[in-house]
């Protein structure tokens, strides 16, 4: 087995991706890949497990792949260095899947408290449980066991996923012999990466609510954003009450994004954030300013995402074909891996003909 540094991740291709996925895990992405530190690094757009709970609405998810292709081409993910790949076109994983099925009960699956919240949230506990929505665990131990992935970096709600896989892993690997790699998580550093809520304070940014800031949305929408709903202190009524920073989006944002030049550029009468915190809490530093250097702020971040982004769009031959390169790629890894888990199962029977000797011995002994 490899004792190569191998990363997957993977979206699901429901919407376009946005600043809470910029903060939480692109970023971070970029980094991992321009780190050198890895030998490989793969990302899966997840569109089988998105069809488990989207089955009456295939259209969405189609029509996303390209949106998502496009919002990671545009943050710096480059595909000479990272393998992009569809999910759907990789048959190895529904293999996979299959074998893995029978090495998880259903009262395990139960447990899982990420799919157990999602059923309550869709709605399939009165509607009744879709069996592959229920299985999508297993599905996802497939992706990450077909690449040989060693590190798989994620949100904090996927870490009963890996747990599921790593089980999955030793026991194929008891009954079958030493065959999957066991895979580890790898999960935002801080709080800030975490979780950055919805423009209106909710904890999480989605497409429902309405309170997103996407990485393709234009300056004015942004600013719109920002002024329109953006929440701050509800106490703040007057620029010399005192500001609290708790649930304040403008400062959670500003915390996430802020660095120490942007005050040169935009608010020098501040040296940092921490000094602008300290006279909000104070007195006298007005809600109107604040959101004025937040925007600025998200513009510089988002300004040149965006213009990479119509790069892309300008070219979207290239965007296909990287894509298909990528899968194709991809197509051959996991290929590799599903012929190892078949040959350590000893159901490769198609291999060579060697299987003619057992099968002469078996009809032998019979005739006896
Ligand atoms: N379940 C993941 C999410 O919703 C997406 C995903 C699918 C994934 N397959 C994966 C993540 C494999 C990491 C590795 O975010």
């Amino acid at each position: 087995m490899s004792e190569k540094k191998i990363i997957l991740t993977g979206d699901r291709p429901t919407g376009r991706l946005h600043l809470g996925h910029y903060v939480g895990s692109l970023k971070r992405r970029v980094e991992l890949q321009n780190s050198g530190e890895y030998d490989e690094i793969n990302i899966l757009i997840a569109d089988d497990q998105a069809l488990t709970d989207n089955v009456e609405n295939p259209g969405k998810i189609r029509s996303n792949i390209v949106n998502v292709v496009l919002d990671y081409l545009s943050v710096g993910i480059d595909p000479s260095k990272t393998t992009i790949c569809v999910q759907s076109a990789l048959p190895a994983l529904h293999a996979l899947t299959f074998y893995y099925m029978n090495l998880v009960t259903t009262a395990r699956l139960s447990r899982n408290p990420t799919v157990k919240a999602e059923i309550q949230m869709r709605g399939f506990a009165d509607e009744g449980l879709p069996a592959g929505f229920f299985c999508y665990p297993v599905s996802q131990a497939a992706d990450i066991t077909a690449f040989d992935a060693t590190v798989v970096p994620v949100g904090e709600d996927q870490l009963p996923m890996l747990e599921q896989c790593r089980e999955i892993v030793e026991k194929f690997n008891r009954i079958y012999g030493d065959t999957l790699v066991l895979p580890k998580a790898m999960i935002p550093e801080n709080e800030m990466q975490r979780r950055l809520p919805g423009v209106d304070g909710k904890a999480k940014m989605s497409k429902s609510l309405g309170n997103c800031i996407y990485l393709s949305d234009s300056a004015s929408t942004i600013k719109k954003q920002v002024n329109g709903k953006m929440f701050t202190d509800p106490q703040h009524l007057k620029i010399e009450d005192p500001g609290h920073l708790e649930g304040n989006v403008v400062f959670t944002y500003l915390t996430a994004l802020c660095k120490d030049e942007h005050f040169e550029r935009y608010l020098p009468d501040y040296k940092n954030l921490d000094e602008m915190k300290e006279h909000y809490c104070r007195g006298g530093l007005g809600d109107g300013t604040c959101k004025k250097l937040l925007i600025n702020v998200l513009e510089e971040t988002l300004e040149p995402i965006r213009k990479e982004r119509a790069k892309w769009e300008a070219d979207i031959d290239s965007v296909y074909d990287i894509l298909a390169e990528g899968t194709a790629k991809a197509r051959e890894k996991t290929n590799a891996t599903l012929e190892r888990v078949r040959a350590a199962m000893r159901i490769d029977y198609f291999k060579d003909r060697s299987i003619i000797k057992e099968w002469d011995k078996i009809l032998k002994e019979t005739d006896k």
